[in-house]
């Protein structure tokens, strides 16, 4: 799909749809009615009048131009309610719910009318080019569909083309909105196809060449350890949870220098489980199938990297993925087994399902060579976030106020929303091991609490923020913007905390 900005009208865009937007104030509706009704012969006025449209958030009016000044086959109206209550996550919202109006109506190509900035402004505060972003973002990410696999043609072929902004006056902060929004949506695209790709098709071996491939096109080194090497470096933890797999496991190193006169280097890590069946403390049956996309935080961060290096941000940034199937089998580690990780530390595996802290124990032990200005992780971790803060937060945890506070305020203005859980001493005597260094579960209560705790313990005193995505990275049902499956969390919510980064330098 192509999205694109251009200088037009309402009558100059041709397109198969029109996405207008308008609020539900009288006098504002009104002044919409006025508007467009000179194309619709009254249409509007007619479905107003009759109480069929309001112009409440999310309301969908679907009209069609009665004479031929106007190039486009119709109007889709939506709603944003009242003009005192707006947010940019509900024009975000209202843009998504539209566009998806229009995808269903078998649309090829839509153009967006870009709404009155001024009658914005006071209520969300963002630059001219975050809300275009915001905007067009909203709309493409909607517009996702997991369709690979299908052989249906029909179906298949139920793509939108285009998306067009489109705006009377060119303007130059609307374009660099949208052409960010562009690289962040195909990053995010990306990120939501590797979690959705079954586990067949997407494991170790997989996963990296995906990397490699990204970091060929677009520009960042990617180097990727085999099994022999993992040994020699001895990831313990890696090669025990790989053991039940068949299939070897890869230890993923991006690095994209961006800014080669600064000392700063970010590490990002992401868990690549490409499939959890829980190893020998096997799951239930009964949604084993989500655990494909248990390799979400990695898609995450090779998605990053990727948008990173396509918008040629000035930072340094590291991605790491360790990545391997949980599977059981004769060969497969056990509980009660004890492990050695890279640097040293040695875990009692209580249970084989606890796999993830275990991979990361590795990479994050590894993540300190770089000797980072700031480690964050990223992780579909522990079912027991999921519990805590359902599908619409994702926990964090760490050892920096700072740099929490700068991630959670990425994510307010990203809505990739993240919550604090603490991470206080106390939780540390539920992980104590009396025959190793540290256990891999904590017992019945706190889950994602202990599952940080253990991590905390692997990355040396370097400022850290661990992301709990288990309940945002895959989503029961679609939510406007974000389908059903893969949601490509932490994308938006990275790529605006590195952009943030490079504007303070
Ligand atoms: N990948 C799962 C966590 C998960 C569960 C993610 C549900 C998304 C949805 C993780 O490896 C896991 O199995 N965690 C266990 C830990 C327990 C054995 C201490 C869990 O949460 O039950
Ligand atoms: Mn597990
Ligand atoms: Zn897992």
């Amino acid at each position: 799909m192509k999205l694109k900005y251009s200088k037009g009208t309402i009558t100059t865009v041709k397109a198969d749809s029109i996405i207008s937007f308008t609020f539900s104030d009288e006098n504002l509706l009104k002044e919409t009615t006025n508007r467009l009704d000179k194309f619709l012969n009254g249409q509007l006025n007619a479905l107003i009048s009759a109480g069929d449209f309001k112009g409440k958030e999310k309301e969908l009016a679907v009209l069609y131009p009665t004479n031929s000044t106007m190039k486009a086959k119709r109007i889709i109206l939506v709603g944003l309610g009242e003009r005192d209550k707006i947010t940019l996550e509900k024009l975000r919202r209202s843009c998504a719910v539209a566009s998806k109006k229009a995808q269903s109506l078998k649309s090829e190509t839509i153009a967006i009318e870009f709404p009155d900035y001024s009658l914005f402004k006071d209520k969300i505060n963002e630059t001219l080019d975050y809300f275009a972003q915001s905007i067009a973002e909203a709309s493409v990410l909607a517009l996702y569909k997991f369709a690979q696999y299908l052989t249906d043609e029909e179906k298949k072929n139920k793509k939108v083309k285009e998306v067009n902004i489109f705006s009377e006056k060119e303007s130059n902060e609307i374009k660099e909105g949208i052409r960010v929004a562009d690289i962040v949506c195909s990053a995010v695209y990306f990120a939501r196809d590797l979690a959705n790709a079954p586990a067949n098709e997407i494991y170790p071996e997989t996963l990296a060449k995906a990397a490699v491939n990204s970091g060929k096109k677009y520009g960042y080194k990617v180097k990727v350890l085999d099994k022999p090497e993992i040994e020699k470096l001895g990831m313990g933890g890696l090669l025990a949870v790989n053991s039940g797999s068949s299939k070897p496991p890869k230890f993923i190193i991006m690095e994209y220098n961006g800014n080669p006169r600064s000392n700063e280097r970010y590490v990002i890590v992401g868990k690549g489980i490409t499939f959890d069946s829980g190893g020998i403390s096997l799951k239930p049956a009964q949604g084993m199938d989500e655990m494909k996309m248990d390799m979400s935080g990695a898609a995450a961060v090779i998605a990053t990297m990727e948008a990173v290096a396509r918008l040629k941000l000035p930072v340094n940034l590291v991605g790491l993925v360790p990545a391997t199937e949980n599977m059981p089998s004769g060969s497969a580690y056990k509980p009660g087994d004890i492990l050695k990780t890279y640097i040293g530390k040695t875990i009692e595996v209580d249970n084989t399902d606890a796999e993830g802290r275990i991979i990361l124990a590795d990479a994050l032990g590894y993540a300190q060579r770089y000797k980072p200005t700031a480690i964050i992780d990223l992780a579909t971790l522990t079912g027991a976030c999921v519990v805590a803060l359902g599908y619409f937060a994702t926990g964090m945890f760490g050892n920096d106020e700072k740099l929490m506070e700068e991630i959670k305020k990425a994510g307010e203005k990203t809505y990739e929303r993240v919550w604090p859980l603490p991470t206080w001493d106390e939780y540390d005597q539920l992980i104590k091991s009396d025959v190793a260094d540290v256990k891999n579960t904590g017992g019945r209560w706190a889950g994602a609490i202990t599952a940080a705790k253990f991590l905390q313990k692997f990355v040396g005193n370097y400022p850290w923020v661990h992301l709990d995505i288990a309940g945002t990275a895959m989503l029961d049902k679609e939510y406007d913007y974000q389908p059903k499956g893969g949601s490509g969390v932490g994308v938006r919510l990275l790529v605006e905390f590195f952009r943030n980064k490079s504007k303070k330098k």
